[in-house]
This record gives structure tokens, sequence and C-alpha cells, in this order.
């Protein structure tokens, strides 16, 4: 790979698979390198958090895992999502030329503001293997919206591309050479040291901040105050008291 980078090597590059995360867990297992890449033109199992798919049409998208041996301690593991999600957010700004539009939406997402709302533009999905009660490994997948211009019934409100808004002529190559460089900078050190540098420039590019936010059980309703060092949402409830939320789904609350 390009730029120096360490990761890309291999570069496994598929006209179709299942889902390049179980490829990469798979390659794993069979003892594949740090920084193996897995990147397919198409999924047929797609995957995402929470149980749901990931489609996206043949050729149109940026569609890859990458394999990190990182044997780090397993609560290292969840904020790594965030250090991804700036490595994507800063690739497709660069590719939008466009440095302040595009925000991540804790935990995993990358996003651009519209007047309706929040729409993903990309999606991150990690997952890990433990060796005893250390990580073995961790697989980040990362899918990004390139080239799409019409999305599904279900998603055409809640998602967009760089081409639809308007990148110039976004090439998947440079957005993977450029996620690549900056996970390769910024992945192994956060496993191994926490957020550290990564959390002011996360800080600056945070959906959520300042804007009322809820999850959909309702334990969750308040204001978003940030992203703490660990990688929690930290959210100030109407009576003023703080609550940090390390995982699960949360979403902007419509005014009331
Ligand atoms: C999400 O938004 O919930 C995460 C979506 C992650 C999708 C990518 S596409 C490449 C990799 N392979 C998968 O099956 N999922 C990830």
């Amino acid at each position: 790979m390009a730029r120096g980078c360490r990761l890309g090597q291999p570069l496994h590059v598929l006209p179709e698979t299942g889902s390049t995360n179980d490829d990469a867990k798979a390659g794993a297992r069979a003892g594949a390198p740090h920084g193996a890449v897995w990147i397919a033109e198409t999924q047929t199992r797609g995957r995402g958090r929470q149980g749901r798919t990931w489609v996206s049409p043949p050729g149109e998208n940026l569609l890859f895992s990458a394999l990190f041996r990182i044997p780090c301690a397993p609560a290292r593991v969840p904020p790594l999502s965030l250090v991804c999600g700036l490595a994507v957010r800063d690739a497709v700004a660069r590719a939008l030329g466009d440095d302040a539009r595009v925000l991540v939406k804790w935990p995993n997402d990358v996003v651009v503001p519209t007047a309706g709302g929040l729409r993903k533009i990309a999606g991150i999905l990690v997952e890990s293997a433990l060796a005893g009660s250390r990580v073995d490994h961790v697989v980040v997948g990362i899918g990004i919206n390139v080239h799409t211009r019409s999305f599904p019934d279900d998603l055409a409100a809640i998602a967009t591309s760089l081409a639809l808004e308007g990148a110039p002529s976004p090439d998947r190559a440079e957005l993977l050479a450029d996620v690549l460089a900056a996970l390769d900078r910024d992945l192994e050190q956060a496993a191994h040291r926490g957020l550290g540098p990564v959390h002011a420039r996360l800080a600056a590019h945070d959906a959520f901040l300042g804007r009322a936010v809820a999850s959909d059980d309702g334990t969750i309703d308040g204001l978003a105050a940030g992203i703490d060092a660990d990688g929690r949402l930290v959210v100030r409830r109407p009576d003023g008291t703080l609550t940090k939320v390390a995982s699960g789904e949360v979403r902007l609350r419509p005014a009331r």
C-alpha cells in the first residue's frame, strides 16, 4: 500500500464475497498477518452493528476489512470504533474538500448534517477475539458510500454518499489509502494507551455535541456533552446530572 503505510499487506481484492469481516476473521484464524486487508466490490451477507444488514450494489462503494493483531486489554476495544470513525471522517472530508461538514456520530457512524437530520455516509463494524484475558486480534470493517445515488426506500431519508454530497471525483483507492494511513498511525496507539491525542480531534467533529439525544428505550435523554477520554458519550440530564454511556444506540431527539 502506498504512503509508507504498513496496512494492506497482503491486500485481498474480491469481486464478491459474503462479508469482508468474515473473510478477515477466517484469515485471522488461519494465521494472516497484522495489516492484512480484504476488499470487495460487493457482499452477499454484509453486516452492520446490532444485527443489521449492509447492502451495497456491485462496484459502487468502498467495502473493506483490516486485521489488527493488537494484544491489548479487552476494555480498550470499544473506543477503537471512534478512532476508525475519525479516520473515515477525515478521508471523506478530504474527498469532499470540506473539513467542517463531515462528523463522527458516536459510537461508529460517519454522518453529514442536513436540514432533515444526520445522513449516514459510512459505517464501521469492529469485532475482536480474545486469547485468554487479552485481545488476540481486532477486525475493523468499513463501508463508505461513494458512488451510490439511489438508496432503498428505508434508507433514502437517512443515507447519503460522496456522489450525492457533490464530491468532485470520488476515488475509492484514494479513500482506502487515506483511511489505512490514518489507522496505521492511530489505532495501535489507541489500543495500548487510550484515545489520547485522537480525543481532541474527535471532540472537534462530534455530531451529537450540544444536541438533544435519546435512546429508543428512554433510559438516556438529555443534552450530549461530549465524548470522554474512554470513548463514552456524556449526556447531561434535565436535572443537570451527567450520565456516561459506554455502548448502545443513541439518536438525535426531535424537539418536544
Ligand atoms: C454499521 O453501520 O452498522 C456498520 C456497517 C459496516 C459495514 C462494513 S462493509 C465492510 C465490512 N463487511 C461487513 O460485513 N460489514 C463491514
